[in-house]
């Protein structure tokens, strides 16, 4: 039995690229595998969070974990800043980093740019990278299911864990990142060369887990494509096609060769036709069990069950790290 660890930041709505890239890859693991999944609400206040969405922000992925089918019974569900092992050991991890090492992370490079000079970067999105490699540690991890965009900070991760193993003796396992082939990152419906990501400006580029069945239809309709009209899988000199073509097949199952031979000699309005009502069909069931599951007392219960269930297990750990540089009064 392995261990499986994964977060998700509550700072949006959960995205059709969150779902298709990660979560929906973890119901797969809970019936053999220990799972921890976290609501990793100290990594989304590294840039600001109005409060009161952020509350609403939290509970809404903590509703849609269950609804896609995660089970309290099998899994470990709960919310970063409720385990205050996360920022003990983050803190640990940064002592153990490097400015120049976190600098060369490329999230960093990307969101730190937004923010203008040195004087308005929130050091929060330089010490990000730490505090993930303590959610990952704690659990004595295997394997993290992520998104690709994620890589670089299982690297570090990986490399802070060998770091603190080889200084003060061995507290951690190195955890490896579990991604998929294809769909690993779902693309921008509008611009097909980025990422499709919680916070774009605009409105027509990210589908949302819980965008209405209109709503669907009307992004993919006006999803970038090609002039070509002709159905066939290149990345790079059909992205936007790819892309649909990408999320096509993860939602039905089949591959892209399939999709052509299923698509020869037909246009671009039918598939699209095709692909959304194919993610209708898809969210409409976890949206269903998402209204069930957002305002219960029963989704307490499972966080505060989660938070005990996971402190007790990062706990260990982090005794063991303390002990093992000096920290606590054990001799
Ligand atoms: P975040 O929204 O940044 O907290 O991401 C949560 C999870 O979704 C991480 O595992 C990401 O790697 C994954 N993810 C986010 N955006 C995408 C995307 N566009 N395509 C694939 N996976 C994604
Ligand atoms: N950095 C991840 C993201 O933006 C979120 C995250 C925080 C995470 N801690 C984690 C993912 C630990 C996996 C494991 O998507």
């Amino acid at each position: 039995m392995s261990i499986i660890f994964s977060g998700v930041q509550p700072s949006g709505t959960i995205t059709l690229g969150n779902y298709l890239g990660a979560m929906r890859n973890f119901t797969n693991y809970q019936n053999e595998h220990e799972c921890y999944f976290c609501i990793v609400n100290q990594h989304a206040i590294t840039v600001f969070q109005e409060p009161n969405q952020l509350r609403e922000n939290i509970r809404n992925l903590a509703a849609l974990y269950l609804a896609i089918g995660l089970d309290p019974d099998k899994v470990t569900l709960f919310i970063q800043s409720e385990v205050p092992e996360h920022v003990k050991l983050g803190w640990i991890m940064t002592t153990l980093s490097t400015i120049g090492e976190l600098e060369r992370m490329t999230q960093y490079k990307d969101k730190s740019q937004r923010h203008g000079n040195g004087d308005s970067i929130p050091a929060g999105l330089l010490t990000y990278p730490p505090l993930m490699a303590a959610d990952i540690l704690l659990y004595q991890t295997d394997y993290v299911p992520v998104g690709d965009d994620q890589k670089q900070h299982i690297e570090i991760t990986r490399d802070l864990a060998q770091r603190f193993n080889s200084r003060y003796g061995e507290a951690f396992k190195i955890p490896a990142i579990q991604t998929q082939e294809v769909g690993a990152r779902i693309m921008s419906l509008q611009e097909p060369k980025k990422k499709m990501s919680k916070s774009d400006d605009n409105s027509l580029a990210t589908l949302y887990l819980l965008d209405e069945p209109e709503m669907v239809l009307k992004k993919i309709k006006k999803a970038q494509t090609d002039s070509e009209n002709k159905i066939y899988y290149d990345k790079e000199l059909k992205a936007g096609l790819a892309n649909l073509m990408a999320i096509y097949a993860l939602i039905t199952n089949k591959s892209t060769d399939e999709i052509e031979r299923q698509y020869a000699g037909k246009g671009y309005g039918q598939f699209k036709n095709d692909v959304a009502e194919a993610i209708i069909e898809t969210i409409r069931p976890i949206q269903t069990r998402y209204k069930e599951f957002v305002n219960s007392d029963y989704l307490d219960q499972v966080l505060t069950a989660g938070a005990a269930k996971a402190s007790q297990k990062a706990a260990a750990t982090l005794n063991k790290v303390e002990d093992l540089m000096g920290l606590s009064r054990k001799f």
